[in-house]
């Protein structure tokens, strides 16, 4: 174990002072922005789009922003997921490839209109699907794949493309951890037939829930938008629902913050990207803390979760679980990594009448049982404080032992 400042100090979880309490920004922020966007659109008395402007005026610069032609400004992630699906005629009978290692929505959106996610694993090095694994389980029944840029890191779309494109096969980013980020000089949300975003409260631009779809085709955005607006064209005064749909519509008030915040996307991606640069040079030297490569082809990390793999073997036994809990004592908002979801209730039930035999993800349910993820916020504040981190987990691993035979008598 590294020796560092500090690292014979007691742990706060055994009682000792939290290191970090009150040393990292809070989040999300609002500015003096956010709060005359909202007093604008509260006194205008146009609160939903069918009157305002903020909404329209938000799809235009985010997608400006993301290099994409068109962009849908939808509740929330899952609804833009199961948007774009519906938009390209998902349904029962297809498969969409999604990644095991993913937060739940990603194939919950799949099944939610009738279809199959099928597994892919992914690569060990950088979180993101494994090109080779979706080349495997494709199928004649594959009508989508969808990528997560994991962690903020942009997944290899130039490998997907060569499998999709020959095939039919559409590609929906799944960018909900990614706003800003790029790779080989294009941003997310940029190639994808759609590219869905999410502004839920953790997330890199924020408005408590919230949601963007973008779209590279004119045709596919204005699918989503009928299937988003109940059906029915918008502007229209006279309801014509012309098919099935349902309300995905942002409100003015939603989109009034993701305004404000979208101002700051670009200081803030910067910030992060040098930190976890920093952050990655402290942590170097740590045994048993394997941090997520990045690819050479990523321009910018996004950076919504600084992610590592944890070792307990080289802290002494002081389970995955254990160390976040004595992480999170100091003041360090670090949480466990999400499950495989071949491991989670509702996909073995879901999806357990054809479930593939081929649908093990072995890497995926190695970075569920060791993975740790830190929140952004670590990475917007002083360097100083990337310094305590690194001191924190020495100290932690100093007494390992000790916290693994404590917990356990607990
Ligand atoms: C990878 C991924 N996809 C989709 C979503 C769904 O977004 P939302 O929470 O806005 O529905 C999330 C949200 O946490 C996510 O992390």
């Amino acid at each position: 174990m590294k020796q560092r400042k500090n690292s014979m100090a007691l742990p706060a979880i055994l009682g000792g002072e939290p290191t970090l309490a009150g040393r990292f920004p809070a989040w999300p922020v609002a500015g003096p922005r956010e709060y005359k966007n909202v007093r604008t659109v509260l006194k205008s008395g146009q609160w939903w789009r069918g009157s305002g402007t903020a909404v329209g005026v938000f799809e235009k610069r985010f997608a400006k922003v993301h290099g994409a032609p068109y962009g849908l400004a939808v509740t929330n992630g899952t609804h833009a997921l199961e948007l774009a699906l519906r938009a390209l005629k998902v349904g029962p009978g297809d498969e969409v490839i999604v990644p095991a290692m993913t937060f739940a929505a990603t194939a919950m959106a799949v099944l939610i209109v009738g279809a199959k996610p099928v597994l892919a694993d992914i690569d060990g090095d950088t979180w993101c699907i494994s090109v080779e694994d979706v080349a495997r389980k494709m199928t004649g029944r594959t009508k989508a794949v969808i990528p997560v840029h994991f962690a903020g890191q942009m997944a290899d779309l130039e490998g997907l493309e060569r499998l999709c494109d020959p095939r039919g096969v559409a590609i929906i980013e799944d960018a909900a951890h990614a706003h800003g980020a790029r790779r080989n000089g294009y941003a997310a949300g940029s190639r994808g037939a759609a590219s869905a975003f999410s502004f839920q409260n953790f997330k890199l631009m924020s408005a408590g829930e919230g949601g963007m779809l973008l779209f590279t085709d004119g045709n596919l955005f204005e699918a989503s938008r009928l299937i988003g607006n109940c059906g029915r064209p918008f502007g229209d005064t006279s309801y014509a629902h012309l098919l099935p749909g349902s309300n995905f519509r942002m409100g003015e008030l939603t989109a009034a913050v993701l305004n404000a915040q979208l101002d700051r996307l670009g200081t803030l991606g910067k910030k992060r990207e040098i930190n976890a640069g920093n952050l990655s040079n402290l942590l170097k030297d740590f045994e048993g803390i394997k941090v997520q490569s990045r690819d050479k082809h990523t321009g910018r990390h996004a950076y919504y979760m600084y992610i590592f793999e944890y070792d307990e073997a080289c802290f002494e036994g002081l389970s995955r679980d254990q160390f976040v809990m004595s992480l999170q004592a100091e003041g360090i908002p670090a949480y466990r990594m999400y499950p495989a979801l071949q491991d989670t209730a509702f996909y073995k039930t879901a999806a357990q009448a054809d479930l593939r035999s081929d649908e093990d993800a072995p890497l995926s349910r190695r970075k569920a049982a060791r993975g740790v993820w830190l929140h952004h916020r670590v990475l917007l504040g002083k360097k100083q404080a990337l310094g305590q981190l690194a001191d924190a987990i020495a100290k932690i691993g100093k007494s390992a032992g000790k916290i693994a035979s404590m917990r356990q008598g607990a």
